[in-house]
C-alpha cells in the first residue's frame, strides 16, 4: 500500500492581474476571461528562483506530515524551469532542506503532466522498496516566457506543490496511478533552443528564441479534454468506481474552458470539479499538487472522499491518480 502523508504548497506573493497585462501587451481583461477563466497569477520576485518556491512547498508538506528532512528517503521534482540547466533541481532541494545524501531525481521536460508521472514513479519506488518520497510539481514560468509574446505569456503563472509519499496507510492512500503518452504529438508545445537540435547560440538569443513557446493552441486543447477525462474513466474502470462514487476531481488548471469540457464530457456536477485557474492562471507541472493542497486547505475534502487528479502536459503526456481519503 501507498499513500501520501503529507501536503504543501506556495505561491509567490507579486500578483500579475490581466489589467496589468494589457498595459503590456495588446491584451484585455475580457480576451483572458472569456478564453481562459484566468483573472490572476503569481510571479516569482526577481530575487527568487524555482528552488526557493520548491523548498517553501517541500517545508510546508514535511510539517504537515509531522516529518523533518532526515525522515526523506528520496526526491523527485517535476519541473520544466529547473533551477539551472544541470544539475536537477532536486539536488540543490536535498541540501537546502537538509536531507541525508539521499538519491533524488528531476522529472524534466514533461510539462504539466510531470507531477502526477512523478507520484506514478514514487508509487513503483515505494512498492519496491518501502520509503518515504518527496514530490514536487514546481514552476517559475514568468523566467522563461516571452512576455510580449500575448498569446502564450497571459496563460501562465509561478507556483510549486508538494505531496509526501510513504508505504502502509496515511491520509490519502494512492489506489491507482495510470499513464500515458502520444509521442507523435510531441510538437504541438514545445520550448526547442537550448537543446542539440536547436543548440543555444547568441543569434538565437538575439532573437528571442530561447523563450518562444511554439504552441498549437487549439490542438491542445483538444487533446487536453479528451485525454484528460479519458484517463480518468480509466484509473475509475482500474479500481471498479463509477463518477458517482467520486468527491472531487482536480484536474490541471490550464484553462476554465478545458475544465468545463472535461467536465461535461465526464458528466461530472460543478460541485464535483476543482477550479483555481482564476487565481493562479496555468502554473505547469504545480498545478495540479498546488490544487489538490489548496482544496485540502479548504476543507472540501473530507475522510472517506475519493478524489481524482487529471493532468495533461507537452509531450504529450496525460496522467491520472485516485486518492481513497
Ligand atoms: O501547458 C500549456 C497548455 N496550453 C494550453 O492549455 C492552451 C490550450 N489552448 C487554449 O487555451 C486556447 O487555444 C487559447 C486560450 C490559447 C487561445 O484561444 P483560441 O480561442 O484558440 O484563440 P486563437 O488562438 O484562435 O486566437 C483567436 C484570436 C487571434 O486573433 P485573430 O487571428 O482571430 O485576429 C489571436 O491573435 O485571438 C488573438 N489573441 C489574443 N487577443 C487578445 C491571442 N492571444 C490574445 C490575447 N489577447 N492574449
Amino acid at each position: 500500500m501507498t499513500a501520501i502523508v503529507g501536503f504543501g504548497g506556495y505561491v509567490p506573493e507579486r500578483v500579475m492581474t490581466n489589467e496589468d497585462w494589457s498595459k503590456l501587451v495588446d491584451t484585455t481583461d475580457e480576451w483572458i476571461t472569456s478564453r481562459t477563466g484566468i483573472k490572476e497569477r503569481r510571479f516569482a520576485a526577481d530575487d527568487e528562483s524555482t528552488l526557493d518556491l520548491a523548498a517553501i512547498a517541500a517545508e510546508r508538506a514535511l510539517k504537515d506530515a509531522g516529518l523533518t528532512a532526515d525522515d526523506i528517503d528520496e526526491i523527485i521534482v517535476a519541473t520544466d524551469t529547473p533551477e539551472v540547466y544541470t544539475p536537477d533541481t532536486a539536488s540543490f532541494l536535498q541540501y537546502r532542506l537538509g536531507c541525508r545524501n539521499i538519491p533524488t531525481y528531476d522529472l524534466g521536460g514533461s510539462g504539466c503532466a510531470g507531477f502526477v508521472q512523478g507520484l506514478d514513479v514514487a508509487r513503483a519506488r515505494i512498492h519496491f522498496e518501502p520509503k518515504r518520497i518527496l514530490v514536487i510539481g514546481v514552476e517559475l514560468i514568468s523566467r522563461l516566457i516571452n512576455w510580449e509574446d500575448r498569446a502564450t505569456s497571459v496563460l501562465f503563472g509561478d507556483a510549486a506543490g508538494a505531496v509526501i509519499m510513504d508505504s502502509g496507510s496515511g491520509r490519502a492512500e494512492v489506489l491507482a496511478v495510470l499513464a500515458g503518452t502520444d509521442g507523435s504529438k510531441a510538437d504541438i508545445l514545445t520550448l526547442q533552443t537550448g537543446g542539440t537540435r536547436h543548440p543555444f547560440t547568441a543569434e538565437a538569443a538575439a532573437r528571442g528564441d530561447h523563450q518562444r513557446l511554439d504552441m498549437n493552441g487549439r490542438e491542445v486543447f483538444r487533446e487536453a479534454v479528451r485525454r484528460m477525462s479519458g484517463v480518468v474513466e480509466d484509473v475509475l474502470d482500474q479500481i471498479g468506481k463509477r463518477l458517482e462514487d467520486v468527491a472531487l476531481i482536480v484536474p490541471h488548471q490550464a484553462n476554465l474552458r478545458i475544465i468545463d469540457a472535461v467536465g461535461k464530457k465526464l458528466g461530472a456536477s460543478e460541485n464535483q470539479v476543482y477550479v483555481n485557474v482564476d487565481r493562479y492562471g496555468n502554473t505547469g507541472s504545480a498545478s495540479v499538487p498546488l490544487a489538490l493542497w489548496e482544496a485540502n486547505e479548504e476543507g472540501l475534502i473530507k475522510e472517506g472522499d475519493l478524489v481524482v487528479l487529471t493532468a495533461f502536459g507537452a509531450g504529450f503526456h496525460w496522467a491520472a491518480a485516485a486518492l481513497q481519503f
